[in-house]
Formats: C-alpha cells, structure tokens, sequence
C-alpha cells in the first residue's frame, strides 16, 4: 500500500523517541540540533516505555498529540506489528524505527538502510560504481538493513556470522545473490570484496577483535564500520594504515534520522558538520 507524503511544515509538531530505556538515545539531540537551526517551533521528547507497555502505548500513539517518533531498542519489533501500514523494506528488515501519524493511522517504516546508503554516497561517492561481491560481518538486526540496501546497489553481500543460520535466514529472507557463511570464512572472503562492512558489535571498545588480516583486501576496498563509539573502531584504524579507504559508523546514524524529521516537521534537514561535531563531543565527552 502506498505511504502518504510528508504533511509539510507542522507549526508545533512533537514527536519523541521510544525505548526503554532511552536515556542514552542520541535521536534527541539530533533532533534537537535540526529544530535549533531551521528555527522550527517542534519538540522532540524521550519516552520510556517498558516492555509490558509498550502495545497499549503504541495502540494510543495516534491520539496521544504526536506527529510521530523514533523506535529504540527494545521495542523495533512491537512497532512493526502495532502499525496500520509499514514500508516493504521495514517488514524486509523486521522492525520499524520511524513513526509518524497521519488521519488517526499508525505508518512505520526503517531508515536505516537508507541511512547507510545516503551516507556512502556522500561520504564516498562513486562507491557503487561497479557493484560486485561485498563482505559483511554479522547477521543481526543492523545487518539485514545493511544487506537490504547493499542488494539495492547490485552488490552480492556475502555474510559471515558466528551463527550460522542467522545468516542462513537473512539470505532466505532477501536473495539477490546473498550467501551466507561461518564466522571463521571471513578472512576467505574478504580477497574480492568491494565493501567490507562490520556490523558486529566487536570494534566496541572492550568487546574484541573481528581478527580479520587486511592485507587481503583489493587495494581499493572500502572498509566501513556501523559501530560509532569510538569513532575510528580498530577496524578503521587498521584499515587506514594499509592505506584502505574508511567510513565510519556515525554519518549512518545521523543520515537515518533524516526522514523522520522531514515526515514531522515538514522540512528536509541537512547532516552537516555542526551536526556531527555535536554528536562526536557527545561520544567523547
Ligand atoms: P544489532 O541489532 O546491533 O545488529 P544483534 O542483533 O545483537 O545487534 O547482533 C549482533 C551481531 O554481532 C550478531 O551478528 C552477533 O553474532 P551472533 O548472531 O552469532 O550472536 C555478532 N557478535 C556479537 N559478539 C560477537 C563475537 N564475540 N564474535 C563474533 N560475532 C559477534
């Protein structure tokens, strides 16, 4: 079913984030930049929702005053069966992280992977000039977006993930010449890669080591990391010292909030460097 248009430029429109809990969420202040500077008269809330609530609360959403909101961890899954109507490509990727209201309906879509994409694009152009096999690591919820739009792009994602039939189940799920593999064939397939992307949660800080040699990469490989806290994970580290090309986790993070904004406020925000320099105080800080 067709999704209505952004209803444009909603004098005093709220909308909020969802999670539980949700004071770590970073939404709000990027959402909280976006308002300061285009000087739109909006709100952007954090609401916490615990998980024995969160069906009632999503049953109320459209009466509750709220142009929309984000979904945060842990209840992607709950919005996607609480809306009325949900883009093809949340219901591909299982969980919705964008809501907004429209005629008393509940509509849900997932920005992520278009989050990823748009900042490639900008951060890389010319990326997916010749789309060919792509690595990634990691089949969870991160994942399925990445693979998503990594297809969008004619690249063949092959996924590697300790447990295998997670990986199993994203190929089932999207097709489009995806393949999944064991965790320890990572190194295998990374010698024709285009792309790597991490979408594991090592490269945290304290949490491991993805053990990959990046000697074996094409020497114009892109390497790229979906976790953003610390900025330059090891991966991208490494990556940068046997001269491959990186892109960090953080413009993703920023470009997937872009729709929401546009859809409740009315106007298309820019991710510029004010943006990020906010954001990376905040995880430096
Ligand atoms: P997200 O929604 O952020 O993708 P997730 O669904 O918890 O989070 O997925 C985390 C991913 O990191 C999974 O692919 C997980 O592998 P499993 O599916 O085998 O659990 C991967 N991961 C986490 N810790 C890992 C580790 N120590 N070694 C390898 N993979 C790991």
């Amino acid at each position: 079913p067709a999704v209505s248009p952004p209803a444009a430029g909603r004098f005093g429109a709220r909308a909020c984030v969802i999670g539980w809990p949700v004071d770590h969420a970073r939404s709000p202040l990027i959402h909280g930049y976006w308002l300061d500077r285009t000087g739109l008269d909006g709100t952007y809330e954090r609401v916490a929702v615990a998980p024995n609530e969160i069906h009632a609360f999503l049953e109320r959403f459209p009466e509750s005053g709220y142009a929309g909101g984000n979904v945060t961890v842990p209840h992607k899954e709950a919005a996607l069966a609480a809306c009325d109507e949900v883009e093809p490509v949340a219901r591909a990727i299982g969980a919705v992280n964008t809501l907004w209201v429209d005629g008393g309906k509940l509509y849900g879509t997932n920005t992520d992977a278009l989050g990823f994409l748009a900042n490639l694009d900008e951060t890389a152009p010319g990326w997916d000039k010749e789309p060919g096999p792509a690595l990634v690591l990691g089949a969870g919820g991160a994942a399925r977006a990445v693979v998503w739009a990594l297809i969008q792009r004619g690249f063949r994602p092959k996924i590697a993930n300790r447990n295998v039939a997670r990986a199993e189940d994203l190929v089932r799920t999207f097709g489009g010449g995806s393949e999944a593999y064991p965790w320890e064939a990572r190194q295998a397939l990374l010698w024709d890669a285009r792309i790597l992307v991490n979408t594991t949660s090592l490269g945290m800080k304290g949490i491991g080591d993805i053990g990959l040699d990046l000697r074996g990469a094409r020497g114009d490989a892109l390497i790229t990391d979906i976790v953003y806290v610390p900025l330059v994970t090891d991966l991208l580290d490494l990556a940068t010292s046997w001269g491959l090309r990186t892109v960090d986790g953080l413009g993703m993070l920023l470009h997937q909030a872009v729709p929401g904004f546009e859809r409740w406020f009315g106007l298309r925000p820019s991710v510029d460097a004010g943006l990020r320099a906010r954001i990376v105080a905040d995880i430096e800080g």
